[in-house]
């Protein structure tokens, strides 16, 4: 039998003690299929006395995960503390640096340093995986990098955060405001004390710069993303969604598109008989379209410790199959110098349907108003519906627009023009809504 892989863990927090352990659980049978043993030999964490719930005595400690990452002990060093800069790029960079294979599960690196750690990969001949930083343990990455070749992709699309997901099905299943599933979804640790991040779009833009760069072979650009969070959903919005034959999820979508390519993350409107539309609770899900293929839906757990670690570890059981003096294939499908810059298209030329709700005043003319300001900006409406705000009747009304295909740039200066009109008695709200099948 060839000899045992070392992996080195830093980072023994919910996925790198998940890691651990299943590494330990399931031993024989990974040494079964990897034709080798892994092994554990060295770890790394900030506390060193902090029970992990899992012996790991006969790894060798390091307070310090660069030492650890150069070390000659290790084969792999895996790297799950996060972050986008301090000690997780460090030791990548020092672990690639050294010859050593990498596994990480950290997309906020990879969104910001991706290209760069691949180029260094590349040129030292070991591999850079990641299968774990889009959509947990979802295999998306080996889908795209390695089961796709010669398909090009036209879109992908994806429910790609669980505590958006998680909040906005709540809200529809029980009525409740955004704010209450958001206290509830924090109490039973589905989202952060600080939620920013997840609600307002970043982790979702942080995960489709990945794809986007596997779909269409760019240079990452994730501060490129258009992004809008999910805070500004109301119950309002999701009944009318409803009625509509709709329901709202915060996607995140890549499309190649005459003037570039689109990024953009935000609430969505997607035909509630699609499949995506089913995709509930804090599930994932990754939608590809290619020409040859057609399209592709994955869907399944997008985080936790078990989720993730089942995609660590299929990226470690990956390098131990492997055998030396084989020729790796590039980290983000194409060779990372061969990657190209990445042409943003505007959002204000994003062409699709659009929901627009708006709160009135209820006197005459409004509605007319209304029709003249998207008749001005030639947006043809497939729907327009006005009814009385209930509690409120006497003083205002909602006026619910769907447009047939049109663009950003449209919808912004009619609801510009309508707001200037002033008949809004409140912020108006506009969701895109998605073609999905
Ligand atoms: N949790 C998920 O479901 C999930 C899903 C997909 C991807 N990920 C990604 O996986 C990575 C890890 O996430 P996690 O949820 O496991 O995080 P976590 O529970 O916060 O664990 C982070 C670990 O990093 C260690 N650490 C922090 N600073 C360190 C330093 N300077 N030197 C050495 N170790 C250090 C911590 O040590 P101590 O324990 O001693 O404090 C802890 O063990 C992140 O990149 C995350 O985005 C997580």
């Amino acid at each position: 039998m060839a000899e045992a892989l070392r992996v080195g863990i830093a980072g023994l927090g919910t996925v790198g003690a998940s890691v651990a352990r299943v590494l330990r659980d399931k031993a024989a049978e990974l040494t079964r299929q990897c034709g080798r043993d892994i092994i554990v030999s060295a770890i790394s964490a900030r506390d060193r006395k902090r029970d992990r719930g899992i012996d790991l005595s006969s790894a060798n400690w390091f307070d310090d995960p660069v030492k650890m990452a150069q070390t000659a002990e290790i084969d792999v060093f895996v790297e799950l503390v996060g972050g986008d800069e301090g000690p997780a790029r460090a030791s990548v960079k020092a672990a690639l640096e050294a010859g050593r294979h990498v596994v990480t599960a950290n997309k906020a690196l990879l969104a910001k340093h991706g290209v760069a750690l691949a180029e260094i990969a590349e040129k030292k001949g070991v591999l850079l995986n990641y299968e774990a930083a889009v959509a947990g343990g979802i295999p998306v990455i080996k889908t795209m990098r390695e089961a796709m070749a010669g398909n090009s992709v036209t879109r992908v699309f994806g429910i790609l955060n669980g505590t958006c997901n998680y909040i906005l099905t709540r809200m529809e299943a029980e009525g409740v405001s955004f704010d209450v599933v958001l206290k509830d979804a924090q109490r039973l640790g589905y989202a952060e004390a600080d939620p920013t991040f997840d609600i307002e779009g970043h982790d979702t833009a942080h995960k489709l710069s990945i794809l986007t760069s596997l779909a269409f072979g760019t240079k990452i650009a994730a501060n490129d993303i258009y992004m809008e969070g999910i805070s500004n959903i109301t119950q309002a919005d999701i009944r009318a969604a409803g009625d509509l034959g709709y329901r709202i999820k915060l996607l995140g979508v890549a499309q190649r598109t005459e003037s570039g390519i689109e990024q953009r993350v935000h609430p969505t409107m997607v035909p509630t008989a699609s499949v995506i539309a089913q995709v509930h609770g804090v599930t994932n899900a990754v939608a590809i379209e290619t020409d040859i293929l057609g399209e592709l839906l994955l869907s399944g757990p997008g985080a936790g410790g078990n989720a993730t670690a089942s995609a660590v570890i299929g990226d470690i059981a990956d390098i131990a199959k492997s055998r030396p003096g084989f020729q790796h294939g590039p980290v983000f499908g194409r060779p990372a110098k061969e990657l190209r810059p990445y042409k943003k298209a505007q959002m204000r030329s994003h062409a699709g349907g659009y929901f627009i709700r708006l709160t009135v005043h209820d006197r005459i003319g409004v509605f007319a108003a209304i029709a003249k300001r998207m008749a001005d900006n030639d947006i043809s409406l497939e729907s327009i519906v006005q009814h009385a705000v209930s509690g409120e009747a006497a003083a205002q009304k909602t006026v619910i627009l769907v447009t047939h295909e049109t663009t950003e740039a449209a919808v912004r200066k009619a609801v510009d023009g309508i707001t200037k009109d002033g008949h809004l008695t409140d912020k108006p709200q506009v969701i895109r809504i998605e073609r999905a099948g």
